[in-house]
């Protein structure tokens, strides 16, 4: 057999998405599918009729193959699983039902074309045990070959030759154009480790001193823990190690010598305002001047109700974040002045020694864009923002009016983004990573998605695109950070945005 695709150039297809095969009886479809991917992901047209018929062949079955067909796609897609729809595609209206589900369901739809030559479908096809009659294939092929005009006109997502494919989370798809605009035309961005669990194997003190030592001389210039009592449910089970915050930054003050330090973020429920001031102008003295004071009004309801605290509503919570805005620089600042919030009262903000830096930057977590990005431009030094390039301009557009309402410079603030990475240097390694790191009954393209698994290349690209969204520093969470060579396995994507 030859290779299973007419071109050698790579498709690269985002995890959900469905994929309609283009081609004329023996251009290779089912073998090219079957090639690229697993079996439960490919709905073929010829297999329905063997299983609701007498065979793949069975023309009396095909009318139940197809109504079969359209409701398993109707299932998938609507579960925004990766499926490929093996029929002949050469039917317009067919293809214009699937574009249809797809768009239904918010997916991406790809058409993958057969562009295979006549006479080698032909040959193929007298080859076969069951060959289709020659009339009707000369008759596949007449209406095959307008269908390359026909589907750029469509409004598939991308029209592909049949080649090898790579599956990718949707930011990565166009990473191949951003990593290479990055080698041309280099932008920086620095890069911080946030370390939010404590799990892998040995000593837990002498895994994390390890770990920050390779972090800073991967390149990272900071490194960031949670502010949690309890492991949260997004990275872990509730009797996983949980280390205190700021202990935990004491802790790597000690081990580290250049990079910033900071709770991504502290909770403003969990502690007295002034003592946190306290807490962090302690911090700022012992690591030399590298705090970050990361801020947020706090989210996990049930971790209050374990440790007895009170967990007041949502806009009882934001007014303590402004309380501790407001407050936190006054305590750090000269004198000892009474401050009087929305919920808090201190009558003498007194701290000593004060804090090295002469102004401790703020960073306040959450994107909520009434009120959060509000309190930033208010007060915050920089904020910190999730989700791919569309979303980090929207909140950046949404940011910069409330600066312009608040006479401040959107300049002035730093724009961080929190991310999960999943990275190895190779696409077969990245494989692997993602079959040891995945959790039983997700599939390997939820999966990816969620931890945005991708080799160093992708990462660059989706880097870069965000870099151009606006982000000045990118705080990833290593998915495999128990795995030994995890934080040197992102250093050459901090190296490529070295300025
Ligand atoms: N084949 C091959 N080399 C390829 C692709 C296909 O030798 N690169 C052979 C297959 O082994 C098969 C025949 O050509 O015997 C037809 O390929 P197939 O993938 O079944 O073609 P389809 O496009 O799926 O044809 P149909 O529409 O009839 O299902
Ligand atoms: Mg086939």
């Amino acid at each position: 057999m030859q290779r299973p695709y007419p071109s050698g150039v790579t498709i690269r297809l985002p995890t959900a998405c469905l994929v309609v095969l283009v081609g004329p009886s023996g251009s290779g479809k089912s073998t090219w599918a079957e090639s690229q991917f697993r079996p439960e992901q490919v709905v073929s047209s010829d297999r329905l009729r063997a299983l609701v018929g007498e065979g793949p062949h069975d023309q009396r079955a095909g009318k139940d193959a197809f109504d079969v067909l359209d409701l398993v796609l109707q299932r998938r897609v609507s579960r925004r699983l990766l499926t490929v729809v093996d029929t002949l595609g050469l039917d317009v209206a067919r293809r214009a039902a699937y574009l249809t589900l797809a768009r239904q369901h918010g997916m991406p739809c790809h058409a993958v074309l057969f562009d295979t030559p006549a006479a080698l479908c032909r040959e193929r096809n007298r080859a076969r045990d069951r060959p289709v009659p020659a009339k009707v294939l000369a008759e596949q092929i007449r209406a095959h070959g307008n269908t390359r005009a026909a589907l750029a006109g469509e409004g598939f997502d991308a029209v592909h030759d049949a080649g090898p494919v790579v599956v990718v989370p949707a930011v990565m798809l166009a990473a191949p154009a951003a990593a290479s605009r990055q080698e041309d035309h280099p932008m920086s961005l620095r890069f911080g480790l946030q370390v939010p669990s404590f799990t892998w194997a040995g000593d837990l003190r002498d895994g994390l001193a390890a770990l920050a030592v390779d972090a800073e001389e991967a390149g990272f210039s900071s490194l960031w823990v949670m502010d949690h009592m309890l492991q949260i449910p997004q990275v872990g089970r509730e009797w996983d190690p949980m280390l205190d915050s700021y202990t935990t930054l004491g802790f790597l003050a000690a081990v580290t010598k250049t990079c910033r330090l900071g709770a991504l973020v502290t909770g403003v429920t969990y502690r007295n305002p002034a003592h946190l001031a306290k807490i962090v102008a302690t911090l700022d003295v012992l690591s030399g001047g590298r705090v970050v004071c990361g801020l947020g009004a706090a989210w996990f309801e049930r971790e209050h109700r374990v440790y007895g605290w009170d967990f007041p509503t949502r806009r009882d919570r934001l007014d303590l974040l402004e309380d501790a805005l407001r407050l936190l620089p006054l305590m750090w600042g000269p004198g000892s002045p009474p401050f009087e919030g929305h919920r808090v009262r201190i009558p003498e903000a007194i701290c000593y020694p004060r804090p090295v830096q002469a102004r401790i930057p703020i960073l306040v977590g959450g994107q909520g864009e009434r009120r959060t990005l509000r309190l930033v431009a208010q007060y915050a030094d920089a904020c910190n923002l999730f989700g791919g390039p569309d979303t980090v301009r929207h909140k950046l557009g949404v940011l910069a009016r409330h600066c312009a309402a608040a006479s401040r410079a959107l300049d002035d603030i730093e724009v961080t983004h929190l991310s999960t990475v999943l990275c190895a240097p190779d696409r077969s390694s990245l494989r692997d990573r993602t079959e040891a790191a995945r959790a039983p009954g997700t599939t390997p393209e939820a999966f990816a998605e969620s931890v945005n698994a991708g080799t160093v290349d992708d990462h660059i690209g989706r880097f870069r695109e965000l870099a151009e969204a606006g982000v000045h520093t990118a705080i990833v969470s290593l998915a495999d950070l128990a795995t030994a060579s995890a934080v040197a396995d992102f250093a050459p994507v901090i190296t490529a945005f070295r300025s």
